[in-house]
């Protein structure tokens, strides 16, 4: 693909794009915007080096992208409540969002895509891995495919590895959720609604089971698709240094974050991008 006004340099051939000549705590124009939204829907992820933004500008930024949305379980920040502060202390062994998944897929509107900007980065260690889910799709046999039409997954905040990703971020800042569902029944399979191509949309992060059948009979199915949904094959794997951002597609890719860096700091600011209905 051709572009004029950004430079697009792809990480691997499944995923992910590093991109140069760009700042984002400009006000960038519409048809460097429009590029910058090819490339995400060509590589999934976006990243970016040497930027220095404030909660402020990565507010803007996000806007160009789409609107912003919110992350159920913690508070903003106090004068930016768009962005979330996701750090791990030297004291903490618990890191967030540690493991595969698709950001908070238990809401009713899972997000579009999120946002995250490196202020604080252990040296070595504290990288995240991004799969693409086209690819974990199409590289079923037609039979599979064919037997995952129509099936949903029953999403939920509460299954005990991903909730206990959130519970030093949660006890820092917590929120008022009272009023927020946190389980979603979701399409195994979807659609992306701007490139048409279908995505596993399941997570070992989230799914409970799926839909109509108890999780005993959902295990062996889900069990395979997110080893399909984890193979190397799909991957990328970004080091951060401190002014790095990547902005990630949740339709269509998965990722986590490792966490092999105890002893360390690491602060990122987070910006999610409100999605639809997974269809
Ligand atoms: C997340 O899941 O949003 C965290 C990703 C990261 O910290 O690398």
């Amino acid at each position: 693909m051709r572009y004029d006004t950004i430079t697009v340099t792809p990480l691997t051939p499944a995923i992910g794009a590093e991109i140069s000549g760009v700042d984002l705590a400009t006000h960038l124009p519409d048809d460097t915007i429009a590029e910058l939204r090819r490339a995400w829907l060509e590589h999934l992820v976006l990243f970016f080096r040497d930027q220095s933004l404030t909660p402020e500008t990565l507010v803007n930024i996000s806007r160009r992208f789409g609107e912003i949305g919110y992350y159920p379980f913690v508070k903003g920040m106090e004068k930016h409540p768009e962005v979330v502060e996701v750090a791990k202390k030297p004291d903490e062994k618990i890191n967030f969002g540690g493991l595969w998944h698709t950001d908070t897929s238990y809401l009713e509107l899972p997000p579009m895509g999120s946002l995250l900007y490196a202020v604080e980065v252990p040296e070595v260690g504290g990288d995240t891995l991004f799969a693409n889910m086209y690819l974990a799709y199409e590289s079923l046999s037609d039979g599979m495919k064919r037997l995952l039409e129509g099936l949903r997954g029953v999403n939920s905040s509460e299954k005990p590895d991903a909730a206990v990703t959130r519970v030093h971020r949660i006890a820092d800042r917590p929120k008022d959720t009272t009023d927020i569902v946190t389980t979603a029944s979701h399409p195994i399979v979807r659609t992306h609604p701007e490139t048409k191509r279908k995505a596993l949309y399941c997570s070992d992060a989230h799914t409970m089971h799926i839909e109509g059948m108890t999780p005993a009979e959902s295990r062996p199915l889900l069990q395979y698709l997110y080893a399909q949904q984890q193979r190397e094959e799909w991957q990328c794997r970004f080091h951060w240094y401190p002014g790095s951002v990547a902005i990630w597609d949740n339709r269509c890719a998965q990722h986590n974050a490792l966490n092999d860096y105890h002893g360390h700091q690491r602060t990122m600011y987070r910006v999610t991008l409100k999605g639809d209905t997974p269809s």
